[in-house]
């Protein structure tokens, strides 16, 4: 979905946002998982004050009042989600919609449980920096990990005439989502991790000197307690981002902004 009129930059970011962000509910399989690990954590979230970090339209929100939440903040940075929560969720007297960043939300008691789903298609390019810059600490995190992982390929098994080897070495420097049709069988290896609570470098570097191939691709997957749920393949919200290969070692590096964070990426050693 594109807008195709003029619009205030403000306006234009509230609206590309929030036509970003539906599509996140057709992906099913993020749901079910989302819904499988709040199930299992039901012991965590009775009783207990609950803050969703970026509810968007709050139904996992109404999921963790519906297991017994004593309290839940459901915080929106987005304008018009904030308001289509607040809406939706009139009807559980112990949600409290806050239209707010996360960053700047300040709960008047402490906070159990927070749930999140910060994690973009490079891992730490949607807003997991801002799980480190918050008012309060919470007791327990949910989902508290995720990896980038990736896969190194021949491009003949995934280029034809059009998305040819010639246009993919024009493209070096570039990652593009969605470019070829994927599969999880595709990401082999992780290239960095994040858990919740320890230091994440905004600057990380990896080798593949011992894999043969033009064709790069990466994938996140999100984990909880070492255990992964979710992963880019399966669950479609998230797409493989890929790139030309030409050299042994990458760096990306994250630069937080306004609007999560921006991502740089370099060949070291271009061949
Ligand atoms: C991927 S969606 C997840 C929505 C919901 N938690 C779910 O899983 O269905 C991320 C949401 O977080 C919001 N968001 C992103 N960064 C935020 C921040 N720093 N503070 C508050 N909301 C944020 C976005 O506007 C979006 O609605």
């Amino acid at each position: 979905m594109d807008i195709m009129n003029r619009l205030t930059p403000e306006r234009f970011r509230d609206v590309d946002d929030v036509l970003a962000f539906i599509s996140i509910y057709d992906d099913v399989q993020r749901s079910y998982a989302y819904r499988h690990m709040l199930y299992s954590l039901q012991g965590l979230i009775q009783g207990a004050v609950c803050v969703e970090a970026g509810c968007g339209l709050g139904l996992f929100s109404a999921e963790m009042a519906q297991l017994g939440a004593r309290k839940v903040y459901a915080v929106e940075q987005n304008p018009i989600l904030a308001e289509m929560a607040r809406e939706r969720l009139a009807g559980f007297a112990q949600i409290e919609v806050i239209h707010a960043p996360i960053q700047e939300f300040d709960p008047p008691e402490p906070v159990d449980f927070l749930l999140h789903e910060f994690y973009g298609q490079l891992l730490y390019d949607e807003d997991l920096f801002s799980l480190d810059q918050l008012k309060f600490r919470p007791g327990y995190v949910a989902p508290n990990g995720g990896e980038l992982l990736a896969g190194v390929f021949p491009a003949n098994e995934f280029t034809d005439e059009i998305v040819s080897l010639d246009l993919l070495k024009r493209l070096n420097g570039v990652l593009v989502s969605g470019l070829f049709d994927e599969s999880e069988a595709e990401l082999a290896f992780p290239v960095m991790q994040w858990r919740y609570g320890q230091p994440f470098s905004l600057q990380q570097r990896y080798r593949i000197h011992d894999v043969d191939g033009e064709l790069l691709a990466f994938g996140v997957q999100i984990s909880h307690n070492g255990q992964p749920i979710c992963r880019a393949g399966s669950c479609e919200n998230w797409s493989h981002v890929w790139t030309y290969r030409s050299g042994e070692t990458f760096q990306f590096t994250f630069i937080p902004g306004q609007a999560g964070e921006e991502v740089e990426f370099t060949w070291l050693d271009e061949l």
